[in-house]
């Protein structure tokens, strides 16, 4: 960036964040009273504590395209996307019609259907990985793998991406998400639980080194070898979507690819987000690199629970032979297969693709033309339907680079700003926007229209 970033005033934020902040809480009050009904019998109210907000979630009603509405009636374009998983929009009518067709033939039989055989085929088409098993989740998926490279390697550690979420199970419930200030050195990144409950003999067996740094990475695992406790895998997104986008530097996938290799680990890409989201065969067709492992859910199911995961011949003979339990009473439901089926074969075709590519570059454009403008202190960086401002002064290129200068006053007046002005965007200063194939033109330019305006009232 050839101008120098505007100091922003620190005070002027907060003054515009009580203001959209009260806005919001003015326009939500069905969303308060939901909230007061939800939290007798809801712990806190919500689902999942990925839904909580202060002071109280904003509820949501129905959803059709690219655009919901909350229980207050409020109308947004849809950027949250349900954590990336609405790539199709709401209630497609090519999925529709397939989940009701199934509906009436039955729902569930715990036995498999051809829907299951041709979602297996065509992923193994697009992702170029042989055999295929299906969960009900993105946390199963990543946890069946995880089984799955120990079972083929007889070893027990794990290796991951410090910062890099990958599901609630155990595993790798360690050194994600933005809790930790203190980190350790990039070589020896510590093992931290993410909150209670998780084992310390589970946290001590999964090892975390920094992203886009093959070298660290290496050393790691030559000092885990000396210490006769090789990985059994590396799990990691082939680009991080949970500290913004963070995309891969040139070369380091293929060297990760390599050092795995040559070691003998198996190497799971965790394609939960990027699958199905970034091209028709997820980071693996985009970034040309193949893992032994690649772990798909959110967006496949096209808004119905469905996780996979595809591997190579070598490394599935576990699950084949039976050594590697792989299981569950609603993998390949028949009803999520049947959506799973309509969604690749009629929703998210190439044409899909270059939608979301030319949107995405329309409001990646749009985004850094406003930075540019008024001079602000971030940049903005996507691929597929994904994307965000990072307001950083400097490139993200880990979770150090993350923690060190990323802005959470601005990212929080960012979410006001846009939920204020009919953008529904996920909340939380590591999130992205996820666009559908239903978005337009309109969309896009509301939501840059929607980041000019805050822009403007900072900078004025
Ligand atoms: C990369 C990645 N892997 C796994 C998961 C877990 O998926 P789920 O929430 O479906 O269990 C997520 C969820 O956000 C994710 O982003």
């Amino acid at each position: 960036m050839a101008t120098t970033p505007t100091q922003l005033d620190r005070t002027k934020i907060a003054e515009l964040t009580a203001r959209e902040a009260q806005r919001l809480n003015d326009a939500t009050r069905g969303s308060e009273r939901t909230y007061a009904q939800a939290r007798v019998h809801l712990a806190g109210g919500v689902a999942s504590s990925y839904q909580l907000r202060d002071p109280w979630p904003i509820y949501m009603e129905r959803g059709s395209g690219p655009k919901v509405w909350d229980v207050d009636g409020n109308e947004y374009w849809d950027f949250h996307n349900g954590f990336g998983s609405m790539v199709q929009g709401h209630a497609h009518p090519a999925i529709g019609a397939a989940v009701q067709a199934r509906y009436s033939s039955g729902t569930h039989f715990a036995a498999p259907t051809s829907d299951a055989i041709v979602v297996g085929d065509e992923l193994a088409r697009r992702w170029g990985l042989p055999k295929w098993r299906y969960t009900n989740s993105g946390s199963e998926a990543t946890m069946d793998a995880i089984r799955i490279a120990r079972g083929h390697t007889g070893r027990d550690t794990v290796m991951k991406i410090f910062g890099s979420y990958h599901g609630h199970h155990d595993a790798v419930m360690i050194s994600i998400g933005v809790a930790y200030d203190a980190i350790g050195d990039r070589d020896d990144l510590a093992s931290l639980p993410y909150g209670a409950g998780i084992p310390q003999a589970i946290v001590d067996m999964t090892v975390a080194v920094p992203f886009n740094d093959a070298g660290a990475m290496e050393r790691r695992i030559e000092r885990m070898k000396s210490e006769g406790r090789l990985p059994a895998c590396v799990i990691m997104e082939p680009a991080m979507m949970n500290l913004g986008v963070v995309l891969p530097e040139p070369g380091y996938l293929e060297e990760v690819r390599e050092i795995t290799r040559r070691n003998g680990i198996v190497l799971i890409f965790d394609e939960v987000k990027t699958g199905l989201c970034i091209a028709a065969g997820g980071a693996t067709e985009r970034f040309g690199v193949t893992a032994d492992l690649v772990t798909l859910a959110k967006a496949l199911g096209g808004g119905f629970p469905v996780g996979a995961i595809g591997g190579t011949e070598e490394v599935m003979a576990c699950v084949e032979d039976g050594s590697v339990v792989q299981v569950g009473t609603y993998n390949g439901n028949p009803l999520c297969m049947a959506a799973a089926r309509a969604n690749l074969e009629q929703v998210m075709t190439p044409d899909a693709y270059a939608t979301l590519d030319r949107l995405n570059e329309r409001i990646l454009e749009g985004c850094t033309t406003v930075i540019e403008q008024h001079q602000l202190p971030g940049y903005a960086v996507g691929v597929g339907s994904k994307g965000c401002v990072t307001f950083s002064p400097s490139r993200i290129t880990d979770y150090e680079t993350f923690k060190a200068n990323q802005d959470v006053d601005l990212c929080e007046l960012a979410w006001l700003f846009n939920m204020n002005r009919g953008i529904f965007m996920t909340p939380g200063r590591e999130e992205e926007w996820t666009l559908s194939v239903t978005h337009t033109d309109e969309a896009v330019d509301a939501y840059v229209a929607c980041f000019e305006e805050m822009a403007f009232e900072l900078t004025r």
